[in-house]
């Protein structure tokens, strides 16, 4: 087929529309493979922000606005994503090492920056025990040989374990124990990622494999395809006016990609999860208490619906803790000139009323928690400092995207994150590298494939539910400023 032609000429122009960790990644490795013509296109001036949403960066997929992102093995059944992780963490680890020795350090970096932090991951939910899900991975790490990576906390001989491990600190976040008895389940695998810190490695490690990249709000900014008679995708228009010819085009827009490529409907969608960030004020000894040193990254009832599925992070380097909430996600469905409505992402640059607001509901849920597992904030006086939404792309059963597009002679995707691909910036890149050269591929490869749901297929993500949807932002009520302030209601007591 004529839209899967893999691509054999090492010197045969490549266009990345998109300098997030889909983009990132496939630049590396493509380079890597010999390819010697490779641009990445991004309407962001990366090289000034350097990925710092502070710096006025936004990527539904790249860094930001969910700045640490969750390193984590524990996939349930999924075993071909716990060994995809368990080799990416190889590959974080080498980048620190990098990093710590000062090899090719990028610019503004240091030799005592990290990217990826392994202060575990604490589980917990409404029962004691591990959920299904939990046990599977358990089992399933088991068999890896991570075993004794794993701390079932309901059991006191597994709380001193982890003790003697190391891992005291991360037994008990909440400070929930009574009695000698614990709560919840560690796992000692990962940690987080910086995630501004990751992508400028990325981005660098690519510059310096001979990658290019136009990074600028007009001569980055995709406008279009350059297209042959018959459809055949050559190249890309910039917003300069400028066109780029290239043998083949790598879409990696993440929140965006759906925009540029409405084949993707019924694939993906872009959707918003919801962020809280909490600065910790200087003289506050609770600095001390969320130091990664000190408190790991957490996840809470992470299978539970609407009111559950909650994760969040020790404090980051600018003494701010995030906590995102993903129990609901939102659509933003706007209709495009053809009338067909698709979701897009809000930023502060498209909507800046409403960029940080949250829905209520993720408020809720965010204080509620808070103020139950947490109360030493309020107790502190310390509120909420400031929400997100964090928009970013589901596909419909979970898994990525890595493909040709086939009715688009000439166009690649490399998108679908679902939430859970920045944990593979170092390595996603190589699949992408051997699908485009049609190497022989591995297994895991299949799920990524360019699919539709099939007849009678239940969906992981229900997804273009349009603007009739209750999670539509349409339909949502926002919250307000009061709602950022954590109540006086102990719920603690009620535990
Ligand atoms: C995962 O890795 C283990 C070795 O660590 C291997 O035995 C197993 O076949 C792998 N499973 C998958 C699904 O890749
Ligand atoms: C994961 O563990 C479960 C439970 O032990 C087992 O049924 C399943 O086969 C395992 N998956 C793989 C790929 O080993
Ligand atoms: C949190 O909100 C309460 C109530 O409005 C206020 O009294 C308190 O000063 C706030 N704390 C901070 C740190 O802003």
């Amino acid at each position: 087929m004529a839209s899967s032609t893999p691509l054999t000429d090492k010197q045969a122009p490549i266009v990345i529309v998109g300098a997030g960790i889909f983009g990132l990644s496939s630049a590396i490795h493509l380079a890597q493979r010999g390819f010697a013509n490779v641009t990445v296109f991004d309407r962001q001036p990366y090289w000034q922000t350097q990925y710092d949403f502070d710096s006025g960066c936004d990527a539904a997929s790249a860094a930001l606005p969910d700045c640490n992102k969750i390193i984590r093995a524990a996939y349930g059944h999924e075993v071909w994503y716990q060994n995809l992780t368990l080799e990416a963490i190889e590959q974080w680890e080498a980048w620190n090492l990098d990093l710590a020795q000062g090899r090719d350090l990028p610019p503004g970096m240091t030799t005592k920056d990290r990217i990826y932090v392994n202060c575990g991951n604490y589980h917990l939910g409404d029962e004691p025990g591990l959920n299904p899900f939990e046990k599977l991975s358990v089992e399933n790490l088991t068999k890896a040989g991570k075993g004794h990576t794993q701390y079932i906390l309901t059991d006191p001989a597994e709380v001193e374990r982890a003790k003697k491990d190391g891992y005291g600190y991360a037994i008990d976040p909440f400070h929930l124990a009574k009695e000698g008895k614990y709560s919840g389940y560690l796992d000692a695998i990962g940690g987080f990622v910086y995630a501004d810190k990751a992508c400028r490695y990325a981005q660098h490690k690519a510059h310096r494999l001979g990658v290019k990249f136009v990074l600028d709000k007009t001569a980055g900014q995709f406008e279009g395809f350059l297209q042959e008679e018959g459809g055949k995708v050559v190249g890309i228009k910039t917003k300069d006016g400028k066109s780029h010819p290239a043998a083949l085009t790598i879409v990696a827009c993440g929140g965006w990609t759906p925009s540029l490529l409405p084949e993707m409907d019924g694939l993906c969608e872009t959707t918003a999860g919801s962020v809280a960030m909490i600065q910790i004020p200087a003289d506050s000894p609770l600095r001390q208490r969320f130091s990664p040193e000190n408190f790991p990254v957490w996840q809470y009832k992470v299978r539970a619906g609407a009111d559950g599925n909650l994760y969040g992070f020790p404090l980051d380097e600018r003494n701010v803790m995030k906590l995102g909430y993903r129990g609901t996600k939102y659509t933003n469905p706007q209709r495009d000139a053809q009338g067909k409505e698709r979701s897009v992402p809000i930023t502060r640059w498209t909507t800046p009323s409403i960029d940080n607001k949250l829905p209520q509901k993720s408020v809720e849920v965010i204080r509620k928690f808070l103020d139950t597992y947490l109360p030493e904030l309020r107790e502190h006086g310390i509120n909420i400092s400031n929400t997100r939404l964090c928009w970013y792309t589901d596909s419909f059963d979970n898994h990525f995207v890595i493909d040709f597009v086939p009715s688009r002679p000439g166009v690649f995707v490399a998108t679908g994150g679902s939430g859970h691909a920045f944990k593979f910036l170092p390595v996603i890149g190589r699949f992408v590298a051997d699908r485009v050269e049609g190497r022989e591929e591995e297994d895991i490869m299949r799920f990524w494939r360019w699919r539709q749901l099939a007849p009678g297929q239940k969906p992981y993500n229900e997804i273009m539910k349009g603007r009739s949807s209750p999670t539509a932002l349409q339909n949502v009520r926002m919250s307000e400023e009061r709602d950022l302030v954590l109540s006086d209601m102990s719920y603690r007591s009620r535990l």
